[in-house]
């Protein structure tokens, strides 16, 4: 009976296990996850995603006081344009995050940032390339360009010194998708290291509309194998979305995916980002707790538990302080909705009236919060992966414990923790 250790993962002379910790947006994928990821011989992913955020956070830098300080000016304002990212704190918060994760890293692995191209920052190209450019420069392994792939993104870096040797791929959930990525760069010859296939049972934002239950990771990765077979292009398929147990990769790196990407079964890993209160909801929640709902602001669906408090809580909009999900021209689906909520409210003699936003969150915020519980499809089978304390509570697991369980379990068999 084979297991996922039967297989490695070949990028140049480097030979690893072929287990990658998708990344998780925002700090849901800590240094420490990916870390371990990397320890272990296979690849772990931190995420750009709020990045200054997240170093102030972690590092104790005050990125996000200060661009408050500046625009304070503007919070009361519907009109966000003023609102714009300093591009040199941009590159040092970038640098912070990437940078001192790579010096800790141990072992065969890799360490790769998960880049959501959604995050325009009231200026898409200019952000974008300073992200990617500092992330190269901080010596991560590689990149993962994922939702809302900007077709430009490769050309932003091709004048960068590491272009050639750092990793670089995207994430796709169709064929289309890839075709017309590959067409964008066709001129800078300079094919992608890997593909990953995200199907649609996937945690985040998904690339699928609200039909995602009419598809399927399996059909898509045999289409996409077939493309390239027929193409001639030798790029390793990475498969991802709904791969719970060990015996679930093996079948997908039996018919020709090079690696799989997981990530719903590291969420509740000590090492994750999740508050441990979180973690006790991933754990209780029951398939009929799940939702693929159309609340993020950047279009896409996003599957969630139902009882995240970003469900229709309505904040005002925080873009002074965050910002990262303003459009080139400063806007963003939730301060619209917001504002439209607010004209039907009255003033009270308090100040703003307490006013509730069904149909779009406030990401920023509410990722920042830890609020936005997204979820893979199986989260409702995390219970069976661990042990129930006399507490009542569910045990916590090691990310190594997860990353053994997929590297050697066979039959199916989830490993229970000691
Ligand atoms: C909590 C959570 C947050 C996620 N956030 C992101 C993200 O910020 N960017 C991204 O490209 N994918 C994100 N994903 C998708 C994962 O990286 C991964 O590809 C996918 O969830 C794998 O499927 P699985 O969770 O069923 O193992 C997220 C997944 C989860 C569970």
């Amino acid at each position: 009976m084979k297991c996922v250790d039967d297989f490695r993962l070949r990028f140049g002379k480097a030979e690893l296990v072929p287990i990658i910790i998708g990344g998780m947006g925002v700090d849901i994928s800590t240094a420490e996850l990916a870390l371990e990821a990397a320890r272990l011989g296979g690849i772990g992913h931190i995420s750009d995603a709020m990045v200054p955020t997240v170093s102030d956070r972690r590092f104790s830098t005050h990125f996000v006081k200060e661009k408050l300080k500046l625009y304070k000016y503007n919070v009361a304002n519907a009109d966000k344009s003023d609102v714009l990212f300093d591009l040199g704190r941009l590159a040092e918060a970038t640098q912070n995050h990437v940078g001192r994760t790579m010096e800790a890293k141990r072992g065969t692995g890799m360490i790769f940032v998960n880049c959501m191209e959604k995050l325009t920052m009231n200026a898409p190209r200019e952000t974008l390339r300073v992200r990617l450019t500092a992330a190269l420069d901080a010596g991560v392994d590689g990149i993962t360009l994922s939702a809302g792939l900007h077709l430009g993104s490769f050309a932003l870096i091709e004048d960068h010194p590491r272009f050639r040797d750092a990793k670089l791929g995207i994430i796709v959930s169709s064929l289309r998708a890839l075709q017309i990525f590959l067409r964008k760069i066709a001129k800078l010859k300079r094919l992608p290291d890997f593909v990953i296939v995200e199907g649609p049972l996937a945690g985040g934002h998904l690339g699928f509309g609200m039909d995602w239950a009419h598809f399927d990771l399996a059909t898509i990765m045999a289409e996409i194998q077939e493309y390239l077979k027929v193409e001639k292009l030798n790029i390793p398929l990475i498969a991802a979305g709904g791969i719970f147990t060990g015996s679930d990769a093996v079948s997908f790196l039996d018919s020709g995916a090079a690696a799989v990407q997981v990530a719903t079964r590291f969420t509740v890993a000590q090492e994750c980002g999740l508050p441990a209160a979180v973690q006790q909801e991933y754990f209780r929640a029951s398939e009929a707790d799940i939702e693929v709902n159309t609340i993020s602001p950047t279009g896409y669906p996003m599957r969630m538990l139902k009882n995240s408090p970003a469900i229709g809580s309505g904040i005002r909009p925080n873009c002074e302080a965050f910002g990262y999900l303003l459009d080139g021209s400063g806007n963003c689906a939730y301060i619209t909705a917001y504002n439209r909520e607010l004209a039907t409210h009255p003033k009270t003699k308090h100040g703003l009236p307490k006013i509730s936003v069904k149909d779009k969150t406030c990401l920023c915020t509410h990722m920042r919060n830890f609020d936005c519980w997204t979820c893979g499809h199986y989260t409702y089978r995390l219970k069976d992966t661990t042990r129930r304390l006399a507490d009542g509570s569910y045990q916590v697991l090691s990310a190594e414990h997860v990353f053994h369980d997929y590297q050697f379990s066979t039959e199916q068999r989830i490993a229970l923790p000691d």
